[in-house]
């Protein structure tokens, strides 16, 4: 089997294309990415030489070159997930969380309806996330059957990238498949994100932003555990379902940084409480989303996945790579980061 993996060079896609390349060598895993600023191939650093591993540097929004592509490798089936993914750029920047997130999907989706011309084997998975269901209270909980309600320009765009898939699956027989995950940590996180900023911060004696009261609640889920959840679901699903994916792990903002400084004092030898001294309250993220929870009961109960890892010990395993690998995180702290961090917070 032959498999596109769009966004492996990122966050998340490189964990699932080492999971694809180390568990399926009998697979050929082509790693589909432009390389934006959150794109690193350092990320595959281990498995760049295996024989069943490609790269190819290309952009999704690009419809030509993505037909061209499947043209030459005749893929037989696609893991999705390039896209724009973070909320702050996207208040700032909507249009290209549109072009890569929407555009770009529909242009795979083009691609995968007119050369597997309705061969039911050949699938179409589609990575998204718990924030197309909008905000919660301080109760409930998401399942797939919760109404979409987008905040964010970065939500549209996923929720509208979500509605494709489906009427691709409804209209012309796609098998797709998609999973909506809620927040993701662990190793290889850009540091625009809340817990590696803050460990990029505090290592470097800076101010760690807490945006508001820090009482906004996030499910957080070890990364490899999505992997694995994505691999599960890729080979076992039924055409058209969709899976949600959390850790029932929900930590207020503030309370989750308390815990970090606390581990980092640990790690660095600091004297406890040290570290939570750089905690400064900002100015809030516009259309913030109080609360996200994940209900994974479908998953857990049809495909058998549970969450591996204690969220303390996945945390500490975080800091650890962090930590052991300065050069990586020196790396994407350097350049057009530093523009980016100095637009994002000096107003706040
Ligand atoms: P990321 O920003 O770390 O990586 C995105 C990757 O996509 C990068 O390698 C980038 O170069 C590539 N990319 C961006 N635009 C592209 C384009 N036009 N053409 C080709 N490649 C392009 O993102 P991530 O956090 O790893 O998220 C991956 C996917 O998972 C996204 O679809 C995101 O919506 C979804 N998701 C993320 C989380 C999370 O907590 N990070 C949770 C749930 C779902
Ligand atoms: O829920 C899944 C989503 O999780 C994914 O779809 C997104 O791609 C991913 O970026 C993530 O979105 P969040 O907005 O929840 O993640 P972020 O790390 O940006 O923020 C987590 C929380 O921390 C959120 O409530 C905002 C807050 N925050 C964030 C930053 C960057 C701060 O308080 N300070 C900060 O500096």
């Amino acid at each position: 089997m032959k498999i596109i993996i769009t966004g492996g060079a990122g966050f998340i896609g490189s964990h699932v294309v080492r999971r694809f390349v180390n568990t399926y060598p009998q697979y050929q895993i082509i790693n589909l990415d432009k390389l934006t600023y959150a794109g690193n191939l350092a990320n595959l650093k281990d498995i760049e030489d295996r024989p069943n591993y490609t790269f190819v540097k290309g952009d999704i929004t690009d419809g030509p070159f993505i037909e061209t592509l499947f043209e030459r490798e005749q893929p037989d089936a696609v893991i999705h997930l390039a896209a724009e993914s973070h909320v702050d750029r996207s208040i700032s920047n909507p249009l290209d969380f549109v072009l890569t997130n929407v555009v770009g999907t529909v242009n795979l989706l083009n691609a995968a309806r007119s050369h597997w011309k309705g061969e039911g084997s050949k699938r179409f998975y589609h990575v998204s996330t718990d924030e197309v269901y909008g905000a919660l209270g301080e109760t409930g909980m998401f399942t797939e059957e919760t109404k979409y309600d987008p905040h964010s320009p970065y939500s549209a765009s996923k929720a509208g990238s979500d509605h494709f898939v489906r009427a691709y699956h409804d209209t012309y027989g796609l098998n797709t498949v998609i999973s909506n995950c809620s927040n993701n940590y662990g190793s290889h996180h850009f540091p625009e994100k809340l817990i590696p900023l803050a460990i990029h911060n505090i290592k470097n004696n800076k101010p760690v932003p807490v945006y508001g009261k820090g009482e906004n609640i996030r499910d957080w889920l070890w990364v490899e555990d999505h992997a694995r959840a994505i691999d599960i679901i890729f080979h076992q699903a039924k055409a058209g379902d969709t899976y949600n994916i959390g850790g029932h792990n929900e930590w207020k903002n503030i309370d989750l940084i308390n815990l970090l400084c606390s581990i980092m004092d640990r790690k660095l030898g600091r004297a406890e409480g040290e570290s939570a001294k750089l905690i400064t309250f900002v100015k809030d993220r516009a259309g913030h989303d109080l609360r996200y929870a994940i209900d994974s009961t479908k998953l857990q109960q049809e495909l058998g996945w549970v969450p591996s890892l204690q969220f303390e010990e996945g945390l500490e395993k975080t800091v650890d790579w962090y930590l052991t690998n300065e050069d990586w995180l020196e790396n994407v702290t350097s350049g057009a980061y530093q523009d980016y961090y100095k637009k994002q917070y000096s107003y706040r």
